[in-house]
């Protein structure tokens, strides 16, 4: 009798990462499907890095009450970072949940799956340790995109962020080995993957916990494996934006011209009360050095509005970051309080209805900054990976610039998807540009 399991992820690209090698451990025994109610095993890989993200985490378990029900076999794991927050409590509220297992123990989950099954009782892994190691595991080529993948490099975070929860959900910092990050990209690119993007929380300070790596080092040695065309990486703190870093972009020709590099406000006062660990001219030093190495590059950033204390002064001011800087694009989220974040207990919290006003303000203004930039590229012939077909369905293609902007083109019926081309930008949107194919 076949099996089938069902996996639902929420949160960052690290969950993404994290729920293919769960699908990937769990898949001689059970099959991928996307009907819940054909699946034996559904796995929640959930998100708390906002009040809404964990929101949808418990409303989807909820939902899978009712199926339980109907199925009492079925068994349902609770991962990802609510799994490690809420730990055993879980089922104080989701009595019908069977397995609690947080990011550093997901390569248990064939084991806890079997554990259920035998003892029939709720099993909980959510320990975490520095010792922690993150094993060498070669990526399924079968399941996952053709041509592009996640790569994770690290796992944690040590910068303590006032208003952030991951330091408690993802524990300290840890580096992989390097070998093992070569051996997995070699593995990919063997077989035909030839884009990736090196992901973790802080990817620049990967190393720092290690001695026989740094983050640049991992650049240019990833690099070096032969038919790799692309590299991208996300996300960067401000603070790690290192000269030697700088330089990668100007002398590592598969280095994408796009970097992520967070703000998250443009006033001293609030970066201070966040721990951010940089002041607004400093951040801005960073970025016009880094624009000597490379004039091009696309710059998006994540801002929080209405932290703690946030005044309308402060507000202003990262307004006005938007105008110095002029991202190409900017992630905004209202600030919302965190299980164990500092933050929580600071005075001043700032209205609903303010933090709604500023955010509309902030992300009106960027969305014409963004369109704005993205009519620069008109007329510029600009190479392009095909990703497939266009969502439009008027026959146009879709694929995407190194500096990570999508393009939809008209071009021939016989191209394929992962071949480069270049393409002539003749529009600008918010979301995407469009163009026509130049040759091929
Ligand atoms: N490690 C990255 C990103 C972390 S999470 C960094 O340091 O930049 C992604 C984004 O979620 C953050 O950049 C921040 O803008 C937002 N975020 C994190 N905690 C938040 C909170 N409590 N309220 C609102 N937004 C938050
Ligand atoms: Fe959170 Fe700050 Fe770490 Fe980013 S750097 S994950 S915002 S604590
Ligand atoms: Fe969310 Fe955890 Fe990633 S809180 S953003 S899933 S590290």
């Amino acid at each position: 009798m076949n099996l089938y399991s069902y996996i639902e992820t929420f949160g960052c690209q690290m969950n993404e990462r994290d729920s293919e090698i769960m699908a990937q451990l769990i898949g001689d025994a059970y099959s991928p499907t996307r009907s819940l109610s054909k699946a034996d095993v559904v796995v929640v890989n959930t998100c708390s890095i906002r009040e809404k993200a964990e929101q949808k985490a418990f409303s989807m378990l909820g939902r899978l009450r009712k199926l339980k029900k109907k199925n009492p076999s079925m068994v349902i794991a609770v991962a990802g970072c609510v799994a490690q927050q809420e730990g055993r409590n879980i089922r104080k509220r989701m009595p019908h949940v069977d397995i609690v297992i947080g990011p550093q123990n997901l390569y248990r989950l064939p084991e806890l799956i079997a554990d259920v099954k035998r003892d029939n009782e709720t099993k909980v892994k959510t320990d975490i340790s520095p010792e922690f190691v993150i094993p060498p595991f070669l990526p399924s080529i079968k399941a996952g995109h053709p041509f592009k993948r996640f790569v994770t490099i690290m796992q944690g975070c040590n910068n303590f962020c006032t208003y952030c929860v991951v330091p408690y959900t993802r524990g300290r910092e840890i580096s992989r080995d390097p070998a093992d990050i070569i051996d997995e990209i070699t593995h990919l690119v063997q077989n035909g993957i030839r884009e990736v993007t090196l992901i973790g929380q802080n990817v620049n300070s990967y190393g720092l916990d290690r001695k026989n790596a740094t983050f640049p080092d991992l650049l240019r040695a990833v690099a070096g494996i032969t038919g790799i065309e692309r590299i991208r990486f996300t996300t960067s703190h401000p603070k790690d934006l290192s000269e030697d870093l700088m330089r990668c972009f100007a002398e590592i020709d598969a280095l994408c011209s796009h970097i992520h590099l967070p703000v998250q406000a443009g006033s001293n006062s609030v970066l201070k009360r966040m721990n951010r660990k940089y002041t607004l001219e400093s951040y801005l030093d960073k970025i016009s050095k880094l624009k000597t190495f490379c004039p091009d590059i696309v710059i998006t950033t994540d801002i929080i509005v209405g932290f703690p204390g946030e005044t309308d002064e402060d507000f202003d001011q990262t307004m006005q970051l938007l105008e110095t800087v002029r991202y190409h694009g900017a992630y905004s989220f209202k600030y919302s309080d965190r299980p164990q974040a500092p933050s929580c207990d600071f005075s001043d919290k700032v209205p609903e209805d303010v933090k709604s006003a500023r955010l509309h303000l902030l992300q009106s203004r960027q969305e014409e900054i963004t369109v704005e930039r993205h009519n620069e590229f008109i007329g510029r012939t600009m190479p392009l990976v095909v990703e497939g077909r266009s969502k439009s369905s008027d026959g146009r293609w879709c694929g995407r610039t190194d500096t990570n902007h999508i393009v939809n083109f008209t071009g021939a019926d016989t191209l394929q998807p992962g071949r480069t081309v270049q393409v002539v930008i003749e529009e600008a949107c918010l979301n995407s540009l469009r163009g026509r194919l130049k040759k091929h």
